[in-house]
């Protein structure tokens, strides 16, 4: 379906967005003491990267109790 593939989307390239946060922190680190701004990045795509995430893990499940045989609507 249409609208899980975007989330998976979704979701894979926030978790490049999420590395870079993490990244900079450690340059940050290495340059002294990191604002807060930066030390606090890395939450906003990893709170949105926990919701596509379980959203994705309970998929199979969810299409599972609809009695559908897989999620791309393949056979
Ligand atoms: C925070 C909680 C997270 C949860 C609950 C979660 C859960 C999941 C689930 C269920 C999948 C699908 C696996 C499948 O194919 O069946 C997935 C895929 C993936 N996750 Fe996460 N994830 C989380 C965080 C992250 C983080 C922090 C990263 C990397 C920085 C990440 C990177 C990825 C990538 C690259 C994929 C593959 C996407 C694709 O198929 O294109 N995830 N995740």
């Amino acid at each position: 379906m249409n609208w899980n593939n975007c989330i998976r989307q979704f979701h894979r390239w926030l978790s490049i967005v999420f590395t870079v946060t993490v990244i900079a922190n450690f340059v940050a680190m290495g340059l002294g003491e990191p604002p807060g701004w930066i030390v606090y990045s890395p939450l906003p795509p990893l709170f949105l990267l926990l919701f596509t995430g379980l959203y994705m893990f309970v998929l199979p499940y969810i299409t599972q109790w609809r009695g559908e045989r897989r999620i791309g609507g393949e056979a």
